[in-house]
């Protein structure tokens, strides 16, 4: 294991010095962050390259804060792959964006039992390719395995907030309609488990990288308390030492979810 925990377990940061978020002050570091990896498209054409060449270069990005976040013992990382509105995109970019996906589920198969890197898909998957189905089935079922203090990835594919809490208040009807639950006990927690989410504590903080300044219909439900970062660098540029920003960022916000300063 690992030396250099603090009491909660974290590892303390790789670069604990300048701009390095730190332990001492401020809101305690984030266990789920969340991202929406925007500007590839941007990244791509400032280099004259097709934007399917800013895709590759994101998912690259994905690969390297995903292994930085589980270092510094950010316990979720939830990411923004494919949206339920993406499909209006080329089907060349669509493709190019599954073919990646596949890629690097097939990498995944291969290595996350041996990183102890847990997998999951939150969105609808009906609509997406039986052979990447598969692959998502197979990555779950490693994932079940795993412990479930290990460090977990959600990758949303064909995801949509408004879609995701209409598919959780079907299934809620269905299940009364079918005797096993009554509309009256409905609350916050018993719909939290209808979500593709359920388990997962709500993430702290949602970055947007490219310099746009909205949700996009991303964790509509879950992003209730979360705090807000936005920087220009586009996604593929995105670094460890610009999520030591994000991360000291947060610290240092004010959260008071309702209440007041005591
Ligand atoms: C948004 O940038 C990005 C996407 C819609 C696709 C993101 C997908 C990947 C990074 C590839 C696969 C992911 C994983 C997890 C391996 P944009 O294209 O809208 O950028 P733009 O606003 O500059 O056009």
């Amino acid at each position: 294991m690992a030396e250099n925990r603090d009491e909660t377990g974290r590892l303390a940061p790789p670069r604990a010095n300048g701009t390095a978020w730190d332990r001492t002050g401020g809101n305690a570091p984030p266990r789920h962050i969340a991202i929406i990896m925007d500007g590839n498209g941007r990244w791509a054409a400032k280099r004259g390259l097709p934007r399917t060449a800013g895709h590759k270069a994101g998912a690259e990005t994905f690969r390297k804060i995903a292994t930085y976040c589980k270092d510094i013992g950010v316990k979720y990382l939830t990411v923004y792959a494919f949206s339920t509105e993406n499909w209006k995109r080329s089907e060349t970019e669509v493709s190019a964006i599954m073919a990646l996906l596949k890629k690097y589920l097939l990498e995944a198969v291969d290595t996350m039992e041996r990183d102890h890197i847990r997998l999951h898909f939150f969105g609808d998957m009906t609509p997406i390719a039986p052979e990447l189905r598969r692959l998502a089935r197979e990555t779950d079922e490693i994932t079940e395995h795993l412990s479930k203090d290990d460090f977990q990835a959600n990758v949303c594919l064909n995801y949509g907030g408004r879609d995701e809490i209409l598919r959780a208040a079907r299934r809620f009807a269905a299940d009364c309609a079918e005797g096993r639950q009554k509309p009256e006990d409905l609350d916050e927690a018993v719909f939290s488990g209808y979500l593709d989410s359920a388990g997962i504590p709500d993430p702290e903080l949602i970055i947007r990288p490219s310099g746009e300044q909205r949700l996009s219909n991303f964790l509509l439900w879950q992003s209730a308390y979360a705090e807000f970062y936005y920087t220009d660098t586009l996604w593929p540029d995105f670094d460890e030492a610009e999520l030591d920003r994000a991360i000291a960022a947060y610290q240092s916000r004010d959260r008071r979810f309702g209440g007041v300063k005591k």
